[in-house]
C-alpha cells in the first residue's frame, strides 16, 4: 500500500524531511521527539489532510465504524441541553476533529432529530493544524454558521457548552520513562551523527511522582500537557458539560507492576507496533490516558466527575432509543455490537463525564473507581 503524494507534500516523502528536521536536533526528550514526530506544522503525522482514519488509513475509531456512535452523543447532548433548560445560544466544542465526521453525524442527528435545539446551537471544532482545519471548513460548510473552525480558542466567549473529545488525550505527547538502578529516568532520542540513525538514550528525570518500587527496566508514560488542554476548553465554558472518550485505566491499573513496558504503541496500515523510531511522520504514536489524572486535572477546574465507566455501558444505555425505530437496519445493529462489544471498542474504551458550574458533586463510587 503506498500513500498518495497530497498526504505527504515535501519531496513526496514525509519520512525523509522529518528524519532531516529530527536530525538537527541530535538530542531531545522522547515528549518532543512524539510532538514533531505528529505535530510538525509540515510533516507532521497528523499535520496533514485527514486520511489517517478508517479502513484505508491506519486505525480506527468509534466514529469511523458508523454514525451510530454519533448519532447516540447527539441524543446525549440534546436530553442535557433540555434538561439543563438552556434558552439561549449554546455551544458543542469538539477539539482534534480529524476528518469532521463525528461533527457531521452529531450535527445532522440534531438537525433532524431535534431541530429546536440545532436551531440555536453553534458548533466550534478546534484544531492548530491547517491543512485538517481547512478540510475540516470544507466538511462542515454544508452546516453554514451553525458549524465554525478555529485553530485555538482565543477570543472565544464563554457560553454554555457541551464538550465532546474523543481520542484527543492519547495522542497528547507524553513523557517516557524507565526504571533505573538511578531511580526514574528519562528516554531520549538521539541523532547517530555518522549514519543519522536515531537511537534510544536514558538520562536523569528530574522529578516523577511514582514511587520507585518498580522493577528495573519497566517502562511506562506520563503527560504533563492534561491541565494544559483541559483548561483550554473549560475557558470557554460559562457552564455545562466535558465527556472525553478513550482508551486508558485508573491509575492503579495504569501503573500497575505488571504492565512493564508501558502502554506506547505506534499504529500504521492497522498493524500496532513498539518501534516509535522506525517511521516518523508516517504512524500514530499514542498512549493511553490516565484518567485518574484527567479526574485530579477536572477537580483543579472546579469540575464535578459525573461518570466513569466502559464504552459499553454509556452508549448501550443511550442507544435504546434510536435503536428501538431502527430494529431492522442491520447496518445499524452491527454498528452497534462493534461500539459496545466488551471485546471490541465497548471494553477498551471509557467515557469521563466532567460537569462544570452545574452545582453537582462526584459520587462516591466514581471517586472509587477513580481511585481519587
Ligand atoms: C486520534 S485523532 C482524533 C480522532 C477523532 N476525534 C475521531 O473521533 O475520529 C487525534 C486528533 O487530536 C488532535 N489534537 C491533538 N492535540 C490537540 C489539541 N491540543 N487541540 C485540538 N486537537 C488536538 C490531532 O490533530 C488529531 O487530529
Amino acid at each position: 500500500m503506498s500513500r498518495n503524494n497530497s498526504y505527504f507534500d515535501f519531496s513526496g516523502n514525509a519520512t525523509s524531511a522529518l528524519r532531516k528536521f529530527l536530525a538537527t536536533k541530535a538530542s531531545m526528550p522522547f515528549v518532543e521527539y512524539m510532538s514533531h514526530a505528529l505535530y510538525h506544522p509540515d510533516f507532521g503525522y497528523y499535520a496533514q489532510t485527514p486520511q489517517q482514519i478508517g479502513k484505508r488509513g491506519d486505525f480506527f475509531t468509534s466514529v469511523s465504524c458508523g454514525p451510530l456512535f454519533g448519532r447516540i452523543i447527539a441524543h446525549y447532548i440534546a436530553r442535557w441541553w433540555c434538561e439543563a433548560k438552556i434558552s439561549g445560544p449554546w455551544r458543542i466544542v469538539e477539539p482534534g476533529p480529524n476528518n469532521a465526521a463525528l461533527a457531521c453525524d452529531i450535527l445532522q442527528t440534531l438537525a433532524t432529530d431535534f431541530p429546536e435545539a440545532y436551531a440555536t446551537v453553534e458548533y466550534l471544532t478546534i484544531d492548530p493544524m491547517p491543512l485538517p482545519l481547512a478540510f475540516q471548513q470544507q466538511a462542515l460548510a454544508r452546516f453554514g454558521k451553525t458549524a465554525r473552525c478555529v485553530s485555538n480558542v482565543t477570543g472565544i466567549d464563554p457560553q454554555p457548552t457541551f464538550v465532546i473529545a474523543n481520542e484527543i488525550i492519547d495522542a497528547l505527547p507524553c513523557r517516557l520513562i524507565q526504571q533505573s538502578e538511578m531511580g526514574w529516568q528519562e528516554v531520549y532520542v538521539q541523532t547517530d551523527e555518522a549514519t543519522g540513525q536515531f537511537h534510544e538514550t536514558l538520562r536523569p528525570l528530574p522529578s516523577c511522582s511514582l514511587l520507585n518500587d518498580y522493577p528495573i527496566g519497566y517502562r511506562t508514560e506520563f503527560r504533563d500537557n492534561v491541565q494544559a488542554f483541559m483548561a483550554s476548553l473549560t475557558a470557554v465554558m460559562s457552564t455545562g458539560r466535558l465527556l472525553f472518550i478513550d482508551y486508558g485505566f485508573a491509575a492503579p491499573e495504569y501503573y500497575h507492576a505488571d504492565r512493564t513496558s508501558g502502554t506506547l504503541r505506534c499504529y500504521r496500515y492497522h498493524r500496532a507496533s513498539e518501534n516509535f523510531l522506525d517511521h516518523p511522520g508516517e504512524h500514530d504514536i499514542t498512549a493511553h490516558v490516565n484518567f485518574t489524572q484527567v479526574a485530579h486535572v477536572a477537580e483543579a477546574l472546579q469540575c464535578a466527575i459525573l461518570r466513569f465507566e466502559p464504552q459499553e455501558f454509556f452508549l448501550t444505555r443511550h442507544a435504546a432509543t434510536i435503536l428501538e425505530t431502527s430494529a431492522s437496519d442491520s447496518a445499524l445493529i452491527r454498528n452497534f455490537q462493534t461500539l459496545t462489544h466488551p471485546a471490541h471498542l465497548g471494553g477498551k474504551f471509557h467515557v469521563i463525564e466532567l460537569s462544570l458550574g452545574e452545582n453537582l458533586t462526584t459520587p462516591q463510587i466514581v471517586k472509587q473507581r477513580l481511585a481519587i
